[in-house]
């Protein structure tokens, strides 16, 4: 007891450790000098910029900086250039981007040199799927910054407004410049007057902050709320309702947006039920919000019941309509062509849609990477999506090209996250799950930056002793940074090596509820095929995985060659991808030569002994964190390893009645039935 007590006095001697203050996120930075602001354009977004450099000034003392707003063409949107004594843009924005831009370089001793930087996506959004109620669909991290109980009505308090604004500031300093304020399933009343007044209060918050304000919207809106007998998007009167509910926005939002939609997915209405396609529907409104300057941003999300493969329906729906949408509608289409999962390859619809502009839409909130329970950096998986070569327009067609404009000329970009923020404390659940809202601001400015850089940077501005001396940072820089980076920098390829490696997917537990454990055994009564991991998995007798060659269901045929052939064939096919393309023997022989079922347990177990090296790193960094972000982190971990061997040992005991194989005997065996 006594010695635990000496030790922590000298840790606290050793290092100047903050309490916790989770709610900063990554703004944490104080002023170390003065510096004076030279400014000849005046504007709430250009005193923001000043307060904030004023704030958190960490270069020369007595500094003299100018903020220049003058027309440059090397200098694209909000896009900025930088020094040390100068910030220059086309834009207010592009000048509170440029500050928060130096003052990162400041804290993280990056240089600043004569330097311009440009988004890659012309719009940078987070999706919140939160619902009018307060609740947010899985989202794991308390209930909604936007929307309370319904008892409260659409009241709007102080305490609101100061909230929104911590969180347009997190936002801006990340460069995202757009939100869409609720849930993809939409209520029917988002459009109603009442519930557009508080939009208004919302984004009057976020407007200096340069986030505008977008909304999901229920395509049967006409009907549901304005009394028409259908919502059938070629008929006038429709037309008209949609024409007048744009108007109304725009007068009480005048830099609304535009609008999200999820139609005919999932239930949610959508043109298809007037007989109608996609285009019909997107075109309608994006017509609707033209005069307004605004987009649609249209969900490919869409497969049927009982489908023979789900991973191909997006491209098979939305291939033949490419080319007949509006220029200013954006489809957007999820990374993979399933959902969401731990790992997938890329969705088939990018860099194939030619005549289209796609936006590619992230999962921020770990919906089906452990919750805010689990730390798992995503921004490994999505420099992994971004980098994917689609091959369509020759080697070098990336994903990230394919919706920048740099291959094709779309005349709007955009990228989407679903956000992973609520009224927590730390906003997010787990204060590494912060490091995945930033990460996603940081790509959808940059989407070629790598997320080792991104975890620096990330690590430096959350952690950093500010307060120590430079030879203490040294040590701080060997004990914490690199250790706890690498660590976030495996934490993904753990996670789909504990749940589901070599191309498994989908094998959830309450595939439709909770999707956090393991069910491979999950069955199909009573339930939609497509919702049963038996679906995915397809484990039997005569081996396991989705067989999507040209024998099985042909989804590889929707890939540009070489990858159609290279996925095809078994030889060629990444190991990572193995069984989401392939159904396999159980003997099977690896690369390595071990038989599939052996490489599947020693994958699993794998995953297991990476969380347990985490908590391990994690341990030996406590001398450089405060310790409430310790212990909270630490408790995590310890929750993360038990339920990694849960994952292992529920499907390896699963799989097993198949395999009908021990598990290999070198390896730690199961402790849960
Ligand atoms: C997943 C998720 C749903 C969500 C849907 C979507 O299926 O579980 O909650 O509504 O994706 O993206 O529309």
């Amino acid at each position: 007891m006594k010695k635990t007590l000496v030790f922590l006095i000298l840790i606290s001697t050793t290092f100047n450790l903050h309490a916790e203050d989770g709610h900063l996120l990554w703004l944490r930075a104080k002023s170390t000098g003065k510096v004076t602001i030279v400014c000849f354009s005046k504007s709430s977004t250009i005193a923001i910029a000043k307060q904030e450099l004023e704030q958190s000034w960490q270069g020369k003392n007595g500094a003299k900086l100018l903020l220049t707003i003058k027309k440059s063409k090397a200098i694209k949107g909000d896009g900025f250039k930088i020094s040390e004594n100068e910030i220059q843009a086309n834009t207010e924005l592009g000048i509170l981007y440029g500050a928060y831009e130096l003052l990162r370089r400041q804290q993280t001793g990056e240089a600043i040199q004569n330097e311009i930087c440009n988004p890659s996506y012309e719009r940078r959004i987070l999706n919140h799927w939160d619902n009018l109620d307060g609740s947010v669909e899985r989202g794991y991290a308390g209930k909604s910054i936007f929307w309370h109980d319904m008892e409260k009505g659409y009241a709007v308090t102080d305490n609101d407004r100061i909230l929104w604004k911590e969180y347009a500031r997190a936002n801006a300093s990340i460069g995202i410049n757009g939100a869409v304020l609720n849930n993809v399933n939409s209520s029917k009343l988002m459009l109603t007057t009442e519930c557009l007044q508080k939009v208004k209060a919302i984004s009057e918050v976020m407007r200096p902050y340069g986030i505008k304000t977008y909304l999901s919207v229920k395509f049967s809106s006409p009907t549901l709320i304005g009394g028409l007998k259908t919502s059938d998007p070629l008929n006038s009167e429709v037309i008209k309702w949609w024409k007048d509910k744009a108007k109304e926005i725009h007068k009480i939002i005048p830099d609304f947006g535009g609008f999200l939609i999820k139609a005919n997915s999932e239930g949610e209405p959508g043109p298809q039920d007037f007989g109608r396609t996609h285009a019909d529907g997107a075109n309608m409104l994006a017509d609707v919000v033209k005069p307004y300057g605004g987009i649609i941003m249209w969900r490919a999300f869409v497969y049927e019941i009982n489908s023979k493969d789900r991973a191909a329906q997006a491209y098979n729906e939305f291939m033949p309509l490419d080319g007949q949408f509006r220029d200013n509608v954006i489809i957007q289409v999820k990374n993979g062509p399933v959902d969401f999962q731990p790992r997938e390859p890329f969705n088939p619809l990018f860099g194939a849609m030619k005549k289209t502009s796609v936006m590619p839409e992230l999962q921020i909130t770990q919906e089906y990477l452990g919750h805010s329970e689990q730390l798992v950096y995503l921004a490994k998986m999505w420099e992994e999506f971004l980098k994917s070569d689609t091959h369509q327009e020759g080697v070098g067609s990336t994903v990230a090209r394919t919706t920048d404009a740099s291959i094709f000329p779309q005349k709007h970009t955009a990228i989407a996250g679903v956000a992973n923020i609520g009224l927590d404390t730390n906003w997010c659940g787990h204060h590494f799950a912060q490091s995945n809202w930033y990460a996603f601001g940081r790509m959808a400015w940059n989407n070629q930056i790598t997320s080792e850089k991104i975890a620096d940077e990330w690590l430096k501005l959350t952690f950093y002793p500010i307060e120590e001396k430079d030879s203490k940072v040294s040590d701080w820089k060997k004990n914490f940074l690199e250790p706890v980076k690498q660590l976030m920098l495996e934490s993904h390829e753990a996670a789909v090596n504990y749940s589901m490696p070599l191309g498994l997917h989908h094998i959830f537990a309450g595939l439709n509820n909770t999707h956090y454990g393991p069910g491979p055994w999950f069955g199909p009564k009573g339930i939609r095929s497509d919702w049963t991991a038996a679906y995915y998995h397809k484990a039997d007798a005569s081996g396991i995985g989705f067989d999507r060659t040209e024998k099985g269901s042909g989804a590889v045929n929707q890939y540009h060659e070489p990858l159609k052939s290279q996925f095809e064939n078994i030889e060629t096919c990444p190991e990572i991808y193995l069984l989401w393309f392939h159904h396999l023997p159980w003997d099977y022989k690896m690369k390595n030569e071990r038989i599939l079922w052996d490489e599947l347990c020693y994958t699993y177990d794998k995953g297991v002994k990476e969380v347990r090296e985490f908590q391990k790193i994690w341990d030996k960094a406590q001398p450089y964190i405060d310790e409430q972000r310790f212990f909270e982190v630490q408790s995590k971990l310890r929750r993360q390893s038990r339920d990694a061997q849960i994952w292992k040992d529920g499907c390896l005991l699963y799989f097993q009645q198949f395999s009908k194989r021990p598990i290999p005997f070198d390896i730690e065996r199961p402790v849960y039935n």
